[in-house]
């Protein structure tokens, strides 16, 4: 086995094989560089910047100073659950029991990490009611491919392979339809009724024996909790679909509700939402799926099997005498969707912050979260529309119709003036049920002093808008860069190398 950057004595070992040894020897000896380096990598001129450490370290900083981030101040993007990630977890995630840990370590030697794994795994099963969890995908979309080729690895086996059609609220996520599409079902598109959810007279009429997958987030994306849900569920199950469960939004029922009891055959979960791990730019997610009991056989490998230690010391509880281990031999299984262990690090701040807060710190969680967001709903809902103004769970939306009638200032020029007091934008133009929608998500995380500072900022910017709309209009002014066309800059990347001492062309 390689040595490990723990290892103290492997510290020379590693100098004296690596580019720092050659260099030793190399200056030691008095021979040409050549003699210790491939031709390929010598250069006769190497501009290097003529900068001193301190001033790099204040460049570097400067930098970091203009990013905008959970740390530095409020995020309230709705259907994105951006909440303090404790720095607990960190710690934890950084032990060196965890963190050097190689993936090929075999299982003898790895039994903390693959206990860190299973408790993980055992607690989501029981705080959502499933039989099950593959702890395997590294983000939503990517969960949910793997729970819906679960779904068509189930009907194989049953001999339905006429089972082609997946059905998906017009409230959810985009990424629930492109799952569906990449697995090769047919997407039908539910629409919400005027409380913004899903009706069940309008899935029956959509309901068959072709009938796969019945794709739901619940609360929905408009905040709303599907209360015909169980009734739903009942429908899909008696025409033999399959009710999966989208838990993006899983913030609003930890330890409050179940999926399972809801009826939900398959879910999955943000781990880098609902259970605090830094993320933010589409990186580093983690994704679990859990399955009911009958689905348990098709989950993604290896998972981690264990078995009583015969040689544990007697003396320690029954659950501390197991012996782990990754069981890859599951004939029925998708077989495996991503390398290794996933993120790892993810599995270990996930655990340490349900360790943290416990059964009760969770269901607290959760109606804080909605607290938050009832609070906010209720003061904005003073100066902005609130399409379905009724008691939301953690996130609600609002729209900037009426404000774009009288004054041409959109939800994108709101998003744009929050920038300048200081505020993240929220998510705006979803869902797209709702024109010019702002969606809000304050999470359990924020004070009453912040959310009253974001209602004041969003308050005036609204009566700035209503007074002089060419104020609201012309933001953001005081960030880096103001508007740019994110679209045509996503399309078209303009990616030059910019030559030494030659001007940044705009
Ligand atoms: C409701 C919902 N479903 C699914 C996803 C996809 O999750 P991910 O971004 O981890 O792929 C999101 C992401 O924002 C979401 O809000």
């Amino acid at each position: 086995m390689p040595p490990r950057s723990s290892d103290h004595c492997a510290a020379p070992l590693i100098f004296e094989q690596g580019a720092l040894g050659r260099a030793n020897r190399y200056v030691e000896s008095g021979k040409p560089l050549e003699t210790f380096l491939p031709h390929r990598l010598l250069r006769d001129d190497l501009p290097l910047p003529d900068n001193s450490e301190l001033d790099v370290v204040r460049h570097f900083t400067r930098l970091s100073h203009r990013t905008f981030g959970i740390d530095t101040g409020f995020y309230p993007l709705g259907s994105c659950t951006m909440k303090y990630n404790p720095r607990v977890n960190d710690a934890m995630a950084n032990l060196p029991g965890m963190r050097d840990l190689h993936p090929w370590t075999d299982d003898a030697l790895a039994q903390g990490a693959l206990q860190v794994m299973y408790e993980l795994e055992r607690s989501l099963s029981s705080l959502f009611g499933m039989a099950a969890f593959s702890l395997n995908p590294s983000a939503g979309a990517h969960a949910e491919l793997t729970a819906l080729l679960i779904a068509k690895r189930y009907f194989k086996e049953l001999g339905q392979t006429r089972r082609d059609k997946v059905i998906v609220p017009d409230t959810a996520h985009g990424t629930n339809p492109a799952s569906a599409a990449m697995c090769g079902f047919k997407v039908i598109s539910l629409p919400s009724d005027a409380r913004g959810r899903v009706s069940l007279a309008e899935i029956e009429k959509v309901l068959g024996d072709d009938t796969a997958v019945c794709m739901m987030t619940n609360p929905n994306t408009l905040g709303l909790f599907e209360d015909d849900i169980r009734r739903i569920a009942a429908a899909v199950h008696a025409v033999g679909g399959l009710m999966y469960y989208d838990g993006a939004n899983a913030n609003a029922l930890m330890g409050n509700a179940r999926p399972g009891d809801m009826g939900f055959d398959l879910m999955h979960l943000n781990l880098h939402k609902t259970f605090t791990i830094p993320h933010g730019g589409g990186g580093a997610g983690h994704g679990p799926v859990g399955v009911a009991a009958h689905l348990v056989e098709y989950l993604p490998t290896p998972v981690v099997a264990w078995q009583a230690d015969p040689d544990a010391d007697p003396s320690l509880a029954p659950s501390d005498r197991l012996r782990f281990r990754l069981d890859f031999d599951r004939p029925k299984s998708v077989g495996p969707v991503r390398s290794f262990w996933s993120n790892f690090a993810h599995a270990v701040r996930a655990l340490s912050y349900i360790y943290a807060n416990g059964a009760q710190g969770l269901t607290k969680v959760s109606q804080l979260a909605v607290l938050n967001a009832n609070y906010l709903r209720v003061k904005i809902g003073e100066f902005l529309d609130i399409p379905y103004d009724e008691p939301c769970r953690h996130e609600f939306v609002a729209s900037a119709a009426g404000l774009k009638k009288r004054t041409g200032v959109r939800a994108l020029d709101l998003a744009k003036a929050l920038l300048d007091r200081g505020y993240h934008a929220p998510t705006i133009y979803f869902p797209l049920l709702v024109p010019e929608c702002l969606m809000f998500e304050p999470t359990e995380t924020e004070s009453k002093e912040t959310l009253d500072g974001f209602v004041a900022a969003l308050r005036e910017i609204v009566q700035t808008a209503e007074r002089d709309p060419e104020a609201v209009l012309a933001a953001p002014v005081t960030t880096v860069v103001g508007r740019i066309d994110e679209t045509r800059a996503a399309r078209y990347p303009n990616l030059r190398w910019r030559p030494r001492g030659e001007a940044l062309q705009r």
